[in-house]
């Protein structure tokens, strides 16, 4: 499975929910690889930790090997390393990405992420997708990529009026160049149990009948210090209790997606 996590909106949990769920599924022995094709890098970070800022290559490289094209290309497998966790490597970014997108997007290279996976698809059980908080060139080829879209939502109501709008932005894609294209679900996060709105609002958007998956990530302050630790909440303490949230929904979306 090919998963891109994806929310115009910054800030609503796209690369702690793409690296919490990818640990999970590589402490559960499948393959996983996590692209990050986030400028901000915070995927890279959070899964290599220090060993991030010293990489050989990136994903800035594998693009602009797209622009630049050479007679003997290096294989996408040179463009990814392994994490310090086991079956878990990560396609790092770079803040170069930000720069190299103008040209990308002129160069018509949006297929290109599609095409290197393809090429990976015998070496990954699963894949997971970070993207940027905007609907550019990488979103745009992630949504392209990608066989399954989750995304995340903050509970926020300004959130839920963006929602229409993004999930027509999704389809449109769909339509255009990806037919197989899934829209699992939302994935509410930092719910925050006791507090009226928050439940107001996820009950409005299942009201709707927009696919609310279950169960809602809470907000706790434990995800700062996974951060800072770079260690998924798996492995940071997997009795926590968003933890054991994290280990349900990826086990809902396995059970109804497949892994
Ligand atoms: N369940 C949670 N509980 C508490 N804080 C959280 C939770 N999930 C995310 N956060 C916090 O919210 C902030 C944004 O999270 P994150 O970086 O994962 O979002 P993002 O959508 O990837 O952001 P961006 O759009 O900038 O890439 C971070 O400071 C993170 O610590
Ligand atoms: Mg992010």
């Amino acid at each position: 499975m090919r998963r891109v996590v994806f929310n115009q909106k910054g800030g609503v949990g796209k690369s702690t929910i793409t690296c919490n769920l990818a640990a999970i599924s590589a402490n559960q022995g499948l393959r996983t690889l996590v692209i990050d094709l986030d400028p901000q890098g915070n995927s890279t970070q959070y899964l290599l930790g220090a060993d991030g800022d010293a990489l050989e290559y990136t994903l800035a490289d594998f693009f602009d090997q797209t622009l630049n094209f050479k007679l003997n290309p290096k294989a996408t497998g040179d463009f990814i390393v392994a994490s310090p966790f086991d079956h878990l490597h990560v396609m790092p970014s770079h803040p170069q990405l930000e720069e190299l997108q103008s040209k990308l997007e002129s160069r018509y290279k949006i297929y290109k992420l599609r095409d290197a996976l393809d090429e990976l698809a015998q070496d990954y059980d699963c894949v997971y997708i970070d993207t940027p908080p905007a609907l550019n060139f990488y979103t745009r080829s992630a949504l392209i990529a990608a066989n399954a879209c989750l995304i995340p939502f903050d509970c926020d109501d300004f959130s839920r009026r963006a929602l229409y709008s993004l999930l027509e932005n999704v389809e449109e894609i769909k339509v255009d160049h990806n037919r197989d294209l899934v829209v699992e679900g939302i994935v509410v996060n930092q719910f925050q149990a006791r507090a009226s709105l928050p439940q107001k609002v996820v009950q409005e958007l299942i009201d709707e009948g927009l696919p609310v998956l279950q169960p809602y990530l809470s907000a706790s302050v434990k995800i700062k210090e996974s951060h800072e630790q770079a260690r998924p909440m798996i492995h940071l303490d997997s009795k926590h209790k968003l933890a054991q949230e994290f280990i349900s929904l990826h086990d809902n979306l396995a059970r109804k997606y497949g892994a």
